[in-house]
């Protein structure tokens, strides 16, 4: 039966005849306009955007441009040279009270979705022909009269004016030294992606934040950093990123993407600058995600899992950290994973954890200590193969996790949890330029007496940190070779050390052996990518009494060098 005769049937013919009269009522208010050769208008009665080919260079909002002289809204990859350039534009779909923008490019569609009361846009890219690529973004460059002042769950504060950068001395990337010899540096306004509820730009008449609940097309794992806002060094324009791929505190992170994979939506929003009302936006956007607007059947097909982690030795994986990632070469680490969806959470003090709105699939589960009452686990646990169905729980029941037997620890200085928190000048914030100079090059830390804050979170000056460890007479375990455990928060290239034993080198931390991750001198200093080292300690080495071991850094180059996260030792 068709649709008409389907109307007739039910006497419906005079409510059909009145559909174009309510279809007028409920035309969406969201437009595009194409205003000339590759230029666009689009927005509601609240906002509207002119966008060119490349950038969007004007944002009306309450009565003024918001852009200004700044460069405005662009999408690119692989930095500035990879601007992507719209070919067309069109209302890819609409409803009663919204239109769905779709902006076409040679790698992907770019789309504004635009509900008539909405101030701001759902956002969101689907790949058709991106190329293996570090660094994917899309921006706001605005007006800085408008949104002088910048915010991340670590920092807020007035963006750091053009005219003290013009006055100050560039001393190395995106980094200058002022007159005072205090340091004025983006990476100040960098942040851990997944901890953001809402970040972005303001000023006392306007804001505008990024709202991205879910996260699960972001890379990286629970330590995954951005640069999140910025002064613009060279143009004075306030910066507002959206790091849907990125590369910053990280040795690799190149991925190749599948047709369709998507990033977003999130929710570009515009308001008067308002915090407190941003925060409850974001409220509401984590509330309503995954958006059962978005007509989409992958993002709509999702299942959950859950699991009870147990040690082998019968404790649970208390609070332990819980990444669901890739499930091909589990020897990329969970932090350069970044092709597909990734879901992080930590498990509960009974080692349970759940994680719901999965995307369908088959991935692999990771798990690590997150510090606590894991502080002493230096091994993880890994499996593969594991499958998410539409509407479905996968209860993985019990999994067990191998540890070493905790009885052969000789020594452990700081907790596995693959930061530098505990360590002296860790805290109390995790950015800033230059504080690794204020690590001493020589330290003496006695096991018994020293504290964990006696040791510096980050090691780079010439000299030698000494550990004192005492071994007993009378224990049989003398007969026994040792283990070292080297576990590193992160490593800028520049820096190298020996690690001796009494004296005989049993190991080393060098550029050869190590990539360069880029967070030790952009001011990281509570994590990086995390390094694992492991060294074997030869019986004949070890004596009863005190031993030393040293680390010896014979090569260094200023802010580069290492963040600890912890030096351990067992019997093998
Ligand atoms: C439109 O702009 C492009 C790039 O600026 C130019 O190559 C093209 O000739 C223009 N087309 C028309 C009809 O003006
Ligand atoms: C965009 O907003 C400005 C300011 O409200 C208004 O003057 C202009 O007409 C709008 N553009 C469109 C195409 O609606
Ligand atoms: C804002 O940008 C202008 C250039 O458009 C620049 O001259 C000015 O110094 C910037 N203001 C701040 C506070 O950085
Ligand atoms: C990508 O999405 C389009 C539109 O939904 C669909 O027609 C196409 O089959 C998808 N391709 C893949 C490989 O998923
Ligand atoms: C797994 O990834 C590592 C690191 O990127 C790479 O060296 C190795 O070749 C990969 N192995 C396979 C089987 O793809
Ligand atoms: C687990 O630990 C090993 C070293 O023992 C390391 O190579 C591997 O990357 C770790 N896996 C994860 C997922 O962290
Ligand atoms: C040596 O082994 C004994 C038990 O065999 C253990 O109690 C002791 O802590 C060990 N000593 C060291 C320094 O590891
Ligand atoms: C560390 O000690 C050595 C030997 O005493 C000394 O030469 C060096 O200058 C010291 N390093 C620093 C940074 O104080
Ligand atoms: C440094 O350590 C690596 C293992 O991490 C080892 O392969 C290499 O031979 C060592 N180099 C020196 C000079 O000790």
């Amino acid at each position: 039966m068709g649709l008409f005769s389907q109307i007739c049937s039910l006497g419906l013919v005079a409510l059909a005849a009145a559909a174009p009269l309510e279809d007028r009522a409920k035309k969406p208010q969201g437009f595009l306009k194409e205003i000339g050769n590759s230029t666009w208008v689009l927005g509601n009665q609240i906002w509207n955007v002119t966008q060119n080919r490349q950038y969007a260079n004007q944002l009306w909002y309450k009565g003024k441009d918001r852009v200004g002289q700044a460069v405005g809204h662009y999408v690119s990859f692989n930095g500035a040279a990879s601007d992507l350039s719209w070919t067309s534009a069109s209302i890819a779909d609409s409803g009663p009270d919204w239109v769905n923008v779709k902006f076409t490019a040679k790698e992907g569609d770019f789309h504004w979705v635009i509900y008539d009361d909405l101030p701001g846009a759902y956002q969101y890219f689907v790949n058709h022909a991106l190329p293996t690529l570090g660094e994917f973004r899309t921006l706001w460059r605005l007006d800085n009269t408008s949104f002088p002042r910048g915010y991340t769950n670590v920092k807020d504060g007035v963006l750091p004016a053009l005219e003290e950068y013009l006055a100050a001395t560039n001393v190395q990337d995106e980094t200058w030294q002022k007159a005072d010899g205090t340091f004025l540096t983006k990476y100040d306004w960098s942040a851990f992606i997944r901890e953001q509820t809402y970040y972005g730009v303001y000023g006392d008449e306007v804001g505008s934040w990024y709202i991205n609940p879910g996260k699960d097309y972001y890379n990286g794992d629970h330590l995954k950093q951005e640069l999140m806002v910025h002064r613009e060094s060279r143009t004075g324009d306030a910066v507002q990123l959206n790091m849907i791929h990125g590369t910053h505190y990280q040795a690799v992170s190149r991925d190749s993407f599948a047709e369709n994979k998507t990033w977003g939506p999130w929710l570009w929003y515009l308001n008067d600058g308002s915090k407190p009302d941003a925060a409850s936006r974001w409220e509401k956007e984590e509330a309503a995600w995954p958006y059962t607007w978005f007509e989409d059947n992958a993002y709509q097909s999702r299942g959950k899992v859950q699991g009870r982690l147990l040690l082998s030795d019968g404790r649970p994986a208390a609070g332990a950290a819980v990444f669901l990632g890739d499930n091909g070469n589990t020897t990329v680490s969970t932090l350069d994973q970044g092709q597909g969806y990734y879901y992080t959470t930590y498990a509960d003090a009974d080692g349970e954890f759940s994680i719901k709105d999965i995307r369908t699939g088959t991935y692999g589960l990771y798990s690590w200590s997150n510090g606590d009452k894991l502080s002493n686990v230096v091994t993880n646990f890994t499996q593969t193969d594991i499958v998410i169905r539409d509407g479905q729980n996968t209860n993985l029941n019990d999994l067990i996790w191998k540890i070493t037997d905790e009885k052969k620890r000789i020594f452990q200085i700081g907790a596995f949890d693959r930061t530098t928190d505990g360590f002296g000048l860790a805290g109390p914030t995790p950015y800033e330029h230059g504080r690794i100079a204020k690590c001493p090059g020589n330290l003496t830390y006695t096991i018994g007496t020293s504290k964990t804050s006696d040791w510096c979170f980050g090691q780079s000056a010439l000299g030698t940190w000494r550990v004192k460890f005492p071994l007993a007479t009378t224990t049989s375990n003398m007969t026994s070779d040792a283990k070292l455990f080297v576990s590193l928060a992160g490593f800028s290239q520049g820096v190298s050390a020996n690690i001796f034993i009494n004296g005989v080198q049993v190991g080393n931390v060098t550029s050869a052996s190590l990539l360069n991750s880029q967070d030790t001198y952009r001011g990281a200093t509570k994590a990086g990518e995390w390094r694992y080292l492991e060294f074997l300690v030869g019986n004949e080495i070890l004596k009863s009494g005190e031993n030393a071991l040293d680390v010896v850094v014979t090569r260094t180059t200023l802010w580069r060098g290492w963040l600890w996260d912890s030096l351990a030792m067992d019997w093998a």
